[in-house]
């Protein structure tokens, strides 16, 4: 990094690095209940038409999560135990994720559950990466063979959730962090509260949310996926919810009742919900980093596989990770990171990491198996 690159990165971001190459890194390893949606979560198999175990692992697959929820895959299958997984042209978010490299992680996470789950129930599932860019539509070739059951808690995919508000303003423990930090191979970047690089995390993120959210076309993305009333949720069973965004009480009653999606255009709800922001960054045990060693669509869905495996874990230690993403979409963010780290160390999740009790259950909607099922 040249003088004038950091100086350059240092006025973007306050002064330092998400995972800087100059500056010293601390790698972690070493150093409303979703049952009171209407229509529920529940297990919808055997689905129609297809063997019920394979049901079933779908069915896991699609716990996982997803920028704004928009659940960006879809299953073709070529026959019970061969499918094709892709990216559903009609999700993608072109304003805030023009080259389609969260829906990768996304479907990494989706590939990271449907693996557990077919171990879990007896088979391997075997990955191949077809896509060659992560603008093709057709991404993964998934084979399932009998196998050995690999015992897995499926209840960890059922009760995982991003819970983003209560989080405790403590250190994570050591042990806590190796332990999360295990699945990512070092590739975990752990930055405690009151750190310098937690701060510049901190404003970092709140910068490139304000200026997000000052961009009319994002925002305008982000109506697209609101899911305000119990009427747009169970027809959608996608999207950001009253209830997912955690607006609860008299206030969730009010949104879900008498705001529009198209309300959150106006500059109040603009200013309220940067202001949202920023209290919420400002609380927590620290900030969570993963990297990635290259942008190849391999890389992005290890990466999403790396980061639900960590997140399946997360609950049981009490531990709540909240993806704030921002830094990573927004052009003040993105050119300071370019600028300022080296090759073999491309920022993927920017995560606020938080102790969290009492831990609420999951209440993101999902769509049934057989509506993003291509046969
Ligand atoms: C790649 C990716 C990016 C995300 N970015 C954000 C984000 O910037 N802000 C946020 O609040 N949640 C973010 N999330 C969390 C999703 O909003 C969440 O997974 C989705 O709404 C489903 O909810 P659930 O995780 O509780 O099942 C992200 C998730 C993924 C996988």
């Amino acid at each position: 990094m040249t003088t004038t690159d950091r100086r350059g990165f240092m006025k973007m971001l306050g002064g330092c690095a998400l995972v800087a190459g100059a500056i010293p890194l601390i790698p972690a390893s070493v150093g409303a209940a979703r049952s009171d949606f209407r229509s529920g979560l529940r297990i919808e198999s055997p689905v129609a038409g297809i063997d019920p175990a394979l049901g079933h692992i779908l069915h896991y697959a699609s716990l996982a999560p997803s920028g704004h929820n928009s659940q960006p895959w879809y299953v073709r299958l070529i026959d019970d135990r061969k499918m094709i997984i892709g990216a559903d042209p009609d999700r993608r978010l072109p304003a805030v994720d023009p080259d389609n490299r969260e829906a990768m992680l996304s479907l990494g996470a989706f590939v990271e559950n449907l693996s557990l789950a077919a171990g879990d129930m007896g088979y391997e599932a075997q990955i191949e990466v077809k896509a060659r860019s992560p603008r093709e539509q057709e991404i993964l070739e998934v084979t399932l063979r009998k196998a050995n059951p690999a015992p897995y808690p499926l209840k960890r995919m059922t009760l995982r959730m991003t819970a983003k508000h209560g989080y405790r303003s403590v250190e994570l423990e050591k042990y806590d962090v190796d332990a999360l930090a295990e699945p990512l191979g070092g590739r975990l970047f752990y930055f405690p509260p009151g750190s310098e690089h937690a701060r510049c995390i901190e404003e970092g993120t709140v910068e490139a949310f304000r200026g997000q959210t000052d961009r009319d076309e994002a925002q305008q993305e982000l109506v697209k996926w609101l899911r305000l009333s119990h009427e747009a949720e169970e027809e959608h069973r996608d999207g950001l919810t009253t209830a997912g965004m955690e607006i609860r009480g008299l206030k969730g009653w009010y949104v879900r009742n008498l705001t529009r999606p198209k309300d959150f255009m106006k500059k109040s709800m603009r200013k309220m919900s940067v202001e949202q922001t920023a209290k919420l960054a400002g609380q927590g045990g620290g900030w969570f980093v993963i990297t990635s060693p290259g942008e190849s669509v391999a890389d992005l869905i290890d990466a999403g596989r790396g980061f639900e495996r960590m997140a399946l874990m997360a609950r049981e230690r009490g531990i709540a990770l909240h993806p704030m993403t921002q830094i990573l979409e927004e052009e003040i963010g993105r050119a300071g990171i370019a600028s300022s780290h080296d090759a073999g160390m491309i920022p993927q999740f920017v995560l606020r990491v938080g102790y969290l009790d009492p831990y609420p259950d999951p209440v993101s909607p999902r769509r049934p198996v057989n509506w993003f099922l291509r046969t």
